[in-house]
């Protein structure tokens, strides 16, 4: 029993190897081609623990997955695997087609080349999880009802797009050739091992350095949003018991303005690392973000009554823990925070002054 888990040096992707193997015992190999979003420093706590195995791989390697799935015989696939930041898909998308859409096709293909050659119990039992995102539905007005699993997509960025492309792709391997698939759509994550590009970290790691906290356009814009642990229980709930086929909306029903969200920030951060005037008055407005998707809001009713699945964590408590985790580990972000790192915010900020 193995599971084989692509992206899994990323954020949520190492978030939910480690809560796997805490809470089930069984072993996983990680494949992740460590772009600049993955770092084995997210892995650590499992050095030297034989229930885990790390591969360096492009999961658009279509040899190299087949030998490994040869190898080890996963009894599932949990595709996390993606380029995942929507203002690296504005200036260049290419990235996004090649991993996203190209690579999830290879990684059906080598999937499906490995359940075909299963047999009777190990091929019922089989599952290709791909992990998608809320943003292949498009954006909500304000009175809009939230999206459930038959609202018609309508990706805006070339990031959503790629998502929708490679949702479509597993919808059409289970329908065609019977793969066992299943597809879950979450909202906005946050938590440990984000990576500081993304809202919530680089709010934090830029406060503790006294530097501009960049709001985008007016700060108006609503995200729905989940801690990472939950959207990992997701998956876990959606893996052992959500129906082959079936896709499955995963949220927090925490919606906020993004200006909300920077200043319960600000404020937690006050609360345990007192500033002298506080941490509110770093927030600069700088230009829009091009198509900005105005909200997104997840309806969880059907992963709810199906699987029994809610988070455990509200808003406020989650971005407590995650502010304590920051806190915690500067270090982290310190090593995160250098290189390639700069060149992107240099090239990003500089050009929304
Ligand atoms: P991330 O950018 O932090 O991590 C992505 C990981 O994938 C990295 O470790 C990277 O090295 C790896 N990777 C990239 N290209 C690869 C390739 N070609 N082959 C193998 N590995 C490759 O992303 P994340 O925020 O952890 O998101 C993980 C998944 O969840 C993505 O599919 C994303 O679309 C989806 N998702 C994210 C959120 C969110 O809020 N972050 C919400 C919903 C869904
Ligand atoms: O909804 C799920 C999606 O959430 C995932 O599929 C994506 O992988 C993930 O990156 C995230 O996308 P967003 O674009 O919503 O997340 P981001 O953290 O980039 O931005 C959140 C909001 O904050 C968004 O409205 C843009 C705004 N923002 C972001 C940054 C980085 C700012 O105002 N300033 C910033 O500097």
């Amino acid at each position: 029993m193995t599971l084989l888990v692509t992206g899994g040096a990323g954020f949520i992707g190492a978030n939910f190897v480690l809560d796997w193997i805490a809470a089930t015992g069984e072993p996983v190999v990680t494949l992740d081609k460590l772009t600049y979003a993955g770092n084995l420093a997210n892995l650590a706590a499992l050095e030297g623990d034989a229930r885990h195995a790390f591969v360096r791989g492009d999961i658009g390697d279509g040899e190299a997955v087949a030998a490994l799935l040869a190898r080890h015989r996963p009894r599932a696939i949990v595709h996390f695997a993606a380029e995942s930041h929507v203002d690296r898909s504005i200036h260049g998308p290419g990235d996004f087609i090649q991993t996203n859409v190209v690579g999830t096709f290879r990684l059906l293909e080598a999937a499906r080349a490995h359940w075909e050659s299963l047999a009777g119990g190990e091929r019922d039992a089989f599952r290709f999880l791909h992990v998608s995102t809320d943003e292949v539905y498009g954006s909500l007005g304000e009175a809009d009802p939230a999206f459930t699993e038959r609202t018609a997509y309508a990706p805006n960025s070339p990031y959503s797009a790629s998502k929708a492309g490679s949702d479509h792709l597993v919808r059409a391997w289970h329908h065609t050739y019977g793969l066992p698939v299943l597809t879950t759509n979450c909202s906005n994550n946050y938590g440990p091992f984000q990576f500081p590009e993304k809202l919530v970290p680089l709010m934090i790691a830029n406060a503790l350095e006294g530097r501009p906290l960049p709001v985008y356009g007016d700060g108006r814009q609503v995200r729905d949003w989940l801690y990472v642990g939950d959207h990992c229980a997701a998956i876990r709930a959606v893996l052992a018991g959500g129906r082959p086929g079936e896709v499955y909306n995963v949220g927090g029903s925490a919606e906020r303005r993004n200006l909300e969200v920077v200043h319960a920030l600000c404020d937690a951060l006050q609360a345990l690392r007192p500033r002298e005037g506080g941490y509110r008055g770093l927030v600069r407005f700088v230009a829009d973000r091009p198509g900005h998707d105005r909200r997104y809001a997840i309806d969880a009713t059907k992963i709810r009554a199906e699987l029994g699945w809610a988070p455990a964590e509200t808003f406020e408590s989650g971005l407590a823990r995650t502010v304590r985790w920051y806190l915690a580990n500067e270090a982290w972000v310190a090593q995160v925070r250098s290189g390639e790192y700069r060149r992107w915010i240099e090239t990003h900020y500089g050009e929304r002054k």
